[in-house]
């Protein structure tokens, strides 16, 4: 059987990715997974800065891309991924131009992924291919979903964060805190050194599946109000681990609601925050409890990357959905 071969693109926000994804059948394999990250540029302004991250892109993208192809030219591709929302505009809308651009001039096909569709299927990445129906949280920077996906295009939003994603009240409280960006990583490392001993609010929006994190954002910077600065590591240490037992309390508690409402036995969990060690451990002692199948993808993985979005192409491919040249980015895509 011949293979195909897929170029999968993200510039949805601060990472410029390009992967190259080798499918045969049901078997797909992950040949490259270059991920450039801006971390270093935005991170004196403690978030991103929406035309620096564009800027960047222009200059990272081709390099970016001439790594994940090796040795391989243009002509050897079966297809292009893109991300095309939701994200940046202006970062969206460089890695749309240069794949539209690319697939032109070389007659390619060309897909357009949602990157939340991405993010659900990076766990299918390492060998596993999806079976349906199952459960997919979703908790990155820019969004805390729970879906039930009960196939291939068949998403349904069982709740969303009225307010902040749960890695923007990471990046928030690093912020707070004096740590670097992005900051779920740093707390995530930190919340090892001490107990959770401060009692911050958990919004967990009863009756609903929705989430809210920005009330316990507010908590974090109340409590810290009157403390002086520097503050001492100790101090960062306790509301690191304080406020992370509060994040994950809330993410267990709700996907275990969504598990027994659904009766659904297969659970995703991805994103960025998808990667943090406490909530990996959590959702397996619930998952081990209810006897749910837990996929998570690895670290590299959770984060933005490209091999996410060639996957999701690769599915978009086969299901005959090809991208026209008039395709157009969106900062907001729902599902
Ligand atoms: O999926 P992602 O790379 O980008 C978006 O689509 O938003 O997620 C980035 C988010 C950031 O908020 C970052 O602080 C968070 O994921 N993150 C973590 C960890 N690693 C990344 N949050 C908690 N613990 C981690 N280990
Ligand atoms: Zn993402």
């Amino acid at each position: 059987m011949k293979a195909s071969l897929i170029l999968g693109i993200d510039t949805s926000c601060d990472d410029t990715s390009s992967a190259l994804l080798e499918a045969r059948g049901e078997e797909v394999r992950v040949l490259s997974n270059v991920v450039s990250t801006q971390a270093h540029i935005h991170e004196k302004y403690g978030g991103v800065v929406p035309e620096l991250a564009s800027r960047r892109h222009i200059e990272a993208l081709w390099p970016v891309c001439r790594e994940a192809l090796g040795q391989r030219p243009l002509e050897a591709l079966s297809a292009l991924a893109v991300c095309i929302g939701p994200g940046l505009i202006g970062s969206l809308l460089v890695g749309t131009c240069f794949a539209k651009a690319v697939a032109f001039a070389k007659g390619l096909p060309l897909v357009g992924v949602n990157h939340l569709e991405g993010h659900i299927f990076s766990a299918f990445l390492e060998g596993e291919s999806p079976r349906f129906p199952f459960l997919a949280l979703v908790v990155s920077g820019g969004h805390t979903s729970l879906y039930r996906v009960e196939g291939f295009l068949k998403y349904t939003e069982l709740g969303r964060t009225r307010d902040d994603a749960a890695g923007e009240a990471y990046d928030k409280v690093a912020k707070l805190l004096g740590l670097g960006y992005p900051g779920g990583p740093a707390i995530d490392a930190l919340a090892r050194k001490a107990k959770p001993t401060i009692a911050f609010p958990r919004a967990y929006v009863p009756g609903s599946l929705d989430f809210s994190f920005s009330g316990l954002k507010t908590a974090v910077l109340k409590y810290l109000k009157d403390k002086r600065k520097p503050y001492s590591k100790r101090l960062v240490a306790q509301v690191a681990s304080s406020f992370q037992e509060a994040v994950v309390d809330v993410l267990v508690r709700k996907t275990e609601w969504a598990i027994r409402k659904t009766g659904i036995r297969t659970l995703v969990v991805a994103g960025g925050v998808a990667a943090n060690s406490a909530l990996k451990e959590r959702m397996g002692q619930m998952a081990q409890r209810r006897q749910v199948r837990l996929l998570v993808p690895s670290p590299r993985y959770c984060t933005d990357n490209a091999a996410m979005i060639a996957l999701a192409g690769l599915y978009h491919l086969r299901a005959g959905r090809l991208a026209p040249m008039e395709l157009s980015p969106k900062a907001t895509l729902p599902l």
